[in-house]
């Protein structure tokens, strides 16, 4: 399996979007962040930008919700078009419900645990979806240092996939550069979410080819 690298817009010029998902027309996902001021303390972007990033970009969208109640709002996500519309557990009323609704609209689910939640508890729900993403860093925020702490539940998150024979994605994001891939991929990671360190390079085609190389040398 591949490394599949999301560049997060997060750490893009805010003021020219289109022109900023053009610098990472090599990637694979566009990773963006919609937080609500409620599920984390930090206010981003909603429904009518994702859609029109949706409509100019040159690669699919993958959205992420830091937002309470996905269980009303994730689906118009998926209408939006994101290819993958990501939720948090600690927010979702009726997780196995909403990732249903999500694969009915066509969109691949994502299930997000923040750091300090188990993955113990949510075993049964990677039958129900696409990909875990174990955030690295506590959600809200782009360029802080990624939790060396996560790990465990990395190598857990992956171990448990393979066992149940799943071909569910473990996602990271958070702090993912080129000094830490490694250690993700390591673990068992094989999507990585990166923001600061791909829109802070000169180069940003550059930085995803390098992070995309370290990430298959480093491979589970
Ligand atoms: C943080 C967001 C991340 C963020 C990552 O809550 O979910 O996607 O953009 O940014 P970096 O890569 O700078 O840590
Ligand atoms: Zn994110």
């Amino acid at each position: 399996m591949d490394a599949i690298i999301c560049p997060s817009i997060l750490a893009a010029d805010f003021a020219n979007l289109e022109r900023e998902l053009g610098r990472i027309a090599s990637a694979d996902y566009a990773h963006v962040d919609v937080m609500d001021n409620h599920f984390v303390p930090n206010l981003t972007l909603g429904l009518p930008v994702v859609e029109r990033l949706a409509a100019v970009s040159p690669i699919p969208i993958d959205t992420h919700l830091m937002i309470d109640d996905p269980d009303r709002w994730a689906p118009g996500f998926a209408e939006a078009g994101s290819a993958s519309v990501t939720f948090h557990i600690e927010a979702a009323k009726a997780p196995v419900r909403l990732a249903r609704e999500l694969h009915r609209l066509g969109a691949r689910v994502g299930l997000a645990l923040r750091p300090a939640t188990a993955l113990e508890p949510y075993l049964d729900l990677l039958r129900e979806i696409d990909m875990l993403l174990v955030m690295t860093v506590e959600p809200g925020f782009g360029g802080q240092e990624f939790l060396e702490s996560t790990l465990p539940k990395i190598r857990q998150a992956r171990r448990a996939v393979n066992e149940l024979g799943l071909d569910v994605w473990v996602q990271v994001d958070g702090g993912v550069s080129t000094s830490t891939i490694e250690l993700a991929a390591e673990a068992g990671a094989n999507v990585f979410v990166a923001g600061s360190a791909v829109y802070k390079a000169d180069d940003a085609a550059a930085q995803i080819a390098e992070l995309r190389s370290l990430a298959a040398a480093h491979r589970h």
